[in-house]
């Protein structure tokens, strides 16, 4: 283990003195904050590439990239510049073209799946869901869809209903059905991953016959779970799906928001496999920290785009897509696709020894920059270990780093710039918190 005198550096214990405050006087007037700030309740003020500071002086490592959105790293130098350069010039037309809006999707769809170049731009993950769901119902002349157990899509009605509980615990719209989905640790059928032959797949056919009205529009998932804990399906899974979707006229909707825009080590989760969705919606990477989401649909579904209408107060604003414009550029350039892929080499070897040592540790998983490490009381049980969760969380923040908890599952997205060094780091900081036990 590395010697803990460097990065980050601490100045009080945090949550300091100013934190507390700041964080009180918000509260006064804002409620509702997630259970994830509630359990470390810090103040930031500014950041620069893999750390962040906060109004004490501390500074922590960035396992989070944000919230998976500051892929490029905090405040890049490209981004900022093409953002203030933007700002200056126009920074809002409503939905007409500009020279960077054209620029932006250009460099976009040189990065999307195959086949899949028609785009309306939005301000927030949830909104292009919806826009998604409208182009399913517009291109299929269907309106159910069926979504997954634990998938996560936003908090609006229509996202909220493909969810198995919606944030407000309220009923769901009508037409939207649930089925369970491959947790090769937690399966929910309780089955083997070497013998199941992804029952989980024949149970769906049973929810489409059985459940809906055979009036599906779309299959909505994400690639990977991204909430529930960067929960991994086996790899045979999105084959099987794209399969019988095409077998029963129903479109396959892949929300990307959290995996896409190289999260994973490719652009998008489902490049990993092959398969090319008919829906695609990808958001917080994509600007790097400045607000802009994409639906993308399928070549040959085009047409049905002009039957929604796209324009909103801020999609696809002059800053938007220069945000965007220069996120994708800096990608390339800095080939972190690359350094994603190498980071997950690394990352991975300490989390898989962690496994190997430490009794609470019951599942390791990650691919390119999304990891996630499962608590549990007893390996034999896998019962989970909430409380060990939120310790190791916060103890693990106490000491510098900044990540993402989820019950009793830990999550990290550090972001794709991060150096050997930094993520060698991050790991001591994890292992030291877990290893208190
Ligand atoms: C997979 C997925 N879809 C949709 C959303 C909603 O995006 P936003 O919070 O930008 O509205 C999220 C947010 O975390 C998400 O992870």
């Amino acid at each position: 283990m590395a010697a803990m005198t460097e990065l980050p550096n601490r100045c009080v214990k945090p949550p300091g003195p100013r934190s507390r405050a700041l964080f009180a006087q918000v509260e006064q007037r804002m409620r509702g904050h997630s259970g994830q700030v509630k359990l470390f309740p810090v103040a930031f003020d500014h950041a620069a590439g893999c750390t962040m500071t906060d109004v004490d002086g501390n500074e922590y490592l960035d396992f989070s990239s944000g919230i998976y959105v500051t892929n490029c790293g905090h405040c890049h130098p490209k981004i900022v510049k093409a953002i203030q350069e933007q700002t200056a010039r126009l920074m809002n037309c409503h939905d007409f073209a500009t020279p960077v809006k054209q620029e932006f999707l250009e460099e976009f769809c040189s990065v999307t799946p195959p086949g899949m170049n028609a785009v309306q731009l939005y301000s927030d993950g949830t909104a292009a869901v919806e826009a998604g769901l409208r182009a399913a119902r517009a291109i299929t002349g269907k309106f159910e869809f069926v979504s997954f157990w634990h998938d996560f899509h936003g908090k609006t009605l229509g996202a909220a209903s493909l969810a198995l509980m919606s944030p407000d615990k309220g009923i769901r719209a009508p037409g939207s059905f649930l089925a369970p989905r491959p947790n090769c640790y937690r399966c929910p059928f309780r089955l083997a991953p070497d013998t199941c032959e992804l029952y989980c797949v024949d149970f769906l056919e049973r929810v489409l016959d059985e459940e809906t009205t055979g009036q599906v529009a779309a299959i909505v998932l994400e690639p990977i779970q991204g909430w529930a804990g960067s929960v991994f399906p086996p790899e045979p899974f999105l084959p099987r799906l794209r399969e019988l979707c095409d077998r029963r006229g129903i479109l396959l909707m892949a929300d990307e928001v959290l995996t896409g825009m190289g999260r994973t080590g490719r652009w998008f989760a489902v490049d990993h496999s092959g398969v090319v969705p008919d829906i695609l919606i990808a958001g917080k990477g994509l600007g790097n920290g400045y607000p802009v989401t994409a639906l993308v649909v399928r070549d040959a579904c085009a047409e049905a785009l002009d039957r929604i209408s796209a324009s909103s107060s801020f999609g696809g604003n002059p800053v938007a897509c220069a945000a965007g414009l220069a996120t994708i550029r800096v990608m390339k350039e800095e080939n972190l696709l690359e350094n994603a892929a190498r980071l997950e080499r690394i990352i991975m070897a300490r989390l898989e020894a962690l496994k190997e040592r430490s009794p609470i540790v019951g599942d390791v998983r990650g691919k390119g920059c999304l990891f996630g490490i499962e608590l549990v009381k007893d390996r034999g049980t896998k019962e989970p270990h909430p409380e060990a969760g939120k310790r190791v969380y916060q103890r693990a923040f106490e000491n510098g780093l900044a990540w993402i908890p989820a019950g009793h599952i830990l999550r990290m997205s550090p972001p794709l710039v991060m150096t050997e060094k930094l993520a060698e780091r991050g790991m001591d900081i994890i292992e030291e918190a877990i290893g208190e036990g």
